[in-house]
């Protein structure tokens, strides 16, 4: 069964060529093993087999995030694989994974094949590095039901590297692969590991060697914005740096690499566009499965891993399989060039206080703000944790001083995607909503007001309708009196389409007779002439919404605003009315594969430009979600804390306030 043709010694000396740590290489296939078994144990999908190749190894219970990530690369190559081998049916055909590490595809078909037996035209055959490959063959060996599979039938494991191409064929050869065969190539999350030039001699020996093949390449893309770099940094710290997404960035350059190649009809989708391709009954699944509430950083991840697929004999195909269709789903947003008015510093502060993001806060007329809430880092510790400290900070120029407020009583605790408003008589600051765990909301009404050092709670005990809890709201003063709240999420993926409005002078709520035409959350909302502007958001299909409404002074009528072109579809951020009709919208996510950092809208004749900010070279980008801004007197815009949790490459806080010098504008 298994054909171990090269000696380990042999590929340490070759890792010096191809310029990866090939122990580290061969790591990335451990750590995605534990990922998967903890993604199955919760039920995205079934594989009983691959807790068998753990080894000792106990795998830990990985984040919800870290699950819907494994999913849906499953998802992608399963989609291709189950397509190729039912549309092959009766004729004879090959299945070739490229540094299949411990993937479990053939005994899960073959287990799970039942009456239908997508294998039994096909000869399955693994390749992986020598080490790895005896590796796998150990834990078949020790686990009898996988032996039973595996002995005796159309598997074979073959050890050797990838990147040597005359062992690739003479072992390929040597394992009865035929270059006639209808073959399918899979390489998920490997190529991205070899140098460029490896990659491209592969890509071309493979295209001529089968006549007759589909390839289907899972890897990343986009290492230039925020999320790739913290991406790009990840991979680089674990000494499997990610060797040519800088040179292939994008799914259209990645197209054109594997035509020159030699492969036609080559198409790509997203993990996004992968994503809204599965039936509904199995998105909802997954929805149901764990709480969850990192919908910014699921967006940005699936924008940034791509499946491409790619033919030889194209007419040979035609008949058998599609091309990858991508819907138009994630255009680009229609971005200008950066402009020079547009920079962006960072402001300096001593303190990490600000390193927070899914917090609140509110500007005071002295351009202090305030902040509280979010999740970030609360002490020397630096750990990382829901936050309950509320903090006053202070621009003085470029500087930025901050100090945490002594709280007199008991306030909400650790809240995250609360909303704060300010009530400029009074001064108070009134709390709505947020959320401890995703499984807990705030159904309690704060205020807070705030004297020098120190700062107090109080419950507001209202009248009328009963607010439910929710976070991920807009809360909007209007006339100085009434505070607009909008939309929201709770507990089980529950989406709010109410308006509520509650009277800051009586304390009475009230839910509005009209509501939104379809849920959302993490939309922006903004007071406009005393009516409430309502822009994006994200819906409980979890789809970005690309609406602008607008709700009348008088709160009874909500109107379609149309823009043409159309609004970008996006969330999470955060927006101001920088002169008479004109509103700046500040980050978000969208997904789109291209997005802007500022989208300019013109509310007179509606009409939006996207413009990208200049930041100084030498700083690390920062994510613009999570995060809350303020015009300031001078015009410009300061941005506060933002980032979030990174899919497995870690949690990512912005450094420190970023100050967008729009004053020109
Ligand atoms: C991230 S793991 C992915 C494993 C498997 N495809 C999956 O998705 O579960 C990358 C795999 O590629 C293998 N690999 C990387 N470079 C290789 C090369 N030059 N020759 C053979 N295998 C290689 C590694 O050993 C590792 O098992």
């Amino acid at each position: 069964m298994a054909k171990c043709e090269h000696s380990v010694n042999k590929m340490s000396s070759h890792s010096l060529k191809t310029g990866s740590s090939i122990p580290q290489v061969q790591g990335t296939n451990d750590n995605s093993t534990l990922s998967k078994v903890s993604t199955s144990r919760v039920g995205y999908y079934k594989d009983p087999y691959l807790k068998y190749f753990t080894g000792c190894h106990k795998s830990p219970n990985r984040a919800p995030l870290i699950h819907w990530g494994y999913w849906i690369r499953y998802s992608a190559v399963n989609k291709t694989l189950i397509e190729f081998l039912t549309n092959l049916g009766n004729k004879d055909n090959q299945v070739i994974s490229l540094g299949a590490g411990f993937d479990t595809a053939f005994f899960r078909l073959k287990s799970e094949c039942g009456n239908v037996d997508l294998l039994k035209k096909c000869h399955y055959y693994e390749v992986d590095y020598p080490s790895v490959v005896a590796r796998k063959q150990h834990f078949i060996d020790s686990v009898p039901k996988i032996k039973e599979l595996a002995i005796g039938s159309n598997y074979d494991l073959i050890g050797c590297d990838i990147t040597k191409l005359k062992d690739l064929e003479a072992s390929l050869k040597g394992a009865n692969v035929d270059g006639d065969t209808s073959t399918l190539l899979i390489a998920e999350v490997v190529l991205t590991y070899i140098q460029p030039k490896y990659v491209d001699k592969l890509l071309e020996w493979a295209a001529s060697f089968f006549g007759k093949a589909v390839i289907c390449v899972y890897e990343q893309i986009k290492p230039f914005d925020g999320f790739g770099q913290v991406m790009l940094k990840h991979f680089h710290t674990l000494s499997s740096p990610l060797l040519n997404i800088e040179m292939y960035s994008t799914s259209q350059s990645q197209c054109k690499r594997y035509e020159n190649a030699g492969w036609s009809e080559v198409n790509s989708c997203d993990m996004n566009q992968l994503y809204f391709s599965l039936p509904e009954e199995i998105r909802k699944h997954v929805m149901s499965l764990e709480p969850f509430d990192e919908y910014e950083e699921w967006h940005l991840k699936c924008s940034h891993y791509h499946m491409i697929t790619g033919f030889t004999s194209p007419q040979y195909w035609s008949s058998i399989m599609d091309p990858l269709s991508s819907s138009s789903n994630n255009d680009d947003e229609g971005i200008s060039d950066v402009l020079e008015e547009w920079r962006a510093l960072y402001l300096h502060t001593e303190s990490q206080h600000l390193k927070r993001y899914g917090h609140d806060s509110v500007r005071f007329e002295d351009d202090k703000v305030l902040v509280y809430g979010g999740f970030g880092i609360k002490d020397h510790s630096l750990a990382h944790c829901r936050l309950d400290n509320a903090i006053m900070i202070k621009s003085n120029g470029e500087d930025w001083e901050s100090k945490e407020l002594i709280a007199g009583n008991d306030g909400p605790g650790p809240l995250m995607y609360h909303s704060m408003t300010l009530l400029p008589k009074s001064n108070e600051v009134i709390l709505i909503g947020g959320r401890k765990s995703p499984k807990h909301s705030n159904e309690v009404l704060y205020s807070l007001s705030s004297c020098g050092t120190e700062c107090n709670w109080r419950i507001i005990q209202y009248k009328g309708d009963c607010f439910k809890g929710r976070w991920r709201h807009s809360t909007t003063l209007v006339n100085d009196r009434w505070l607009v709240i909008i939309g929201g999420c709770a507990v089980n993926g529950h989406v709010f389409s109410d308006i509520l409005l509650l009277d800051s002078i009586d304390w009475t709520m009230k839910k509005l007779p009209v509501s939104l035409p379809e849920g959302r959350h993490s939309h922006l909302a903004v007071n406009y002439k005393s009516s409430v502007l309502i822009f994006g958001g994200l819906n409980a299909d979890l789809s970005p919404v690309s609406t602008c409404l607008q709700l009348s002074e008088d709160k009874s009528h909500l109107m379609a605003v149309e823009f043409i072109p159309q609004l970008p579809a996006k969330y999470s951020m955060s927006g101001h009315i920088i002169s008479n009709d004109v509103l700046l919208m500040f980050g978000g996510v969208s997904i789109s594969q291209h997005q802007s950092d500022i989208v300019i809208v013109n509310m007179q004749n509606r009409t939006w430009q996207g413009v990208n900010l200049k930041y100084p070279p030498t700083i690390s980008l920062p994510l613009l979600h999570g995060h809350s801004s303020h015009l300031m007197d001078d015009g410009n815009v300061v941005c506060i804390g933002g980032g979030g949790n990174c899919f497995s490459f870690g949690t990512h806080l912005n450094e420190s306030p970023l100050l967008i010098q729009c004053s020109k504008f």
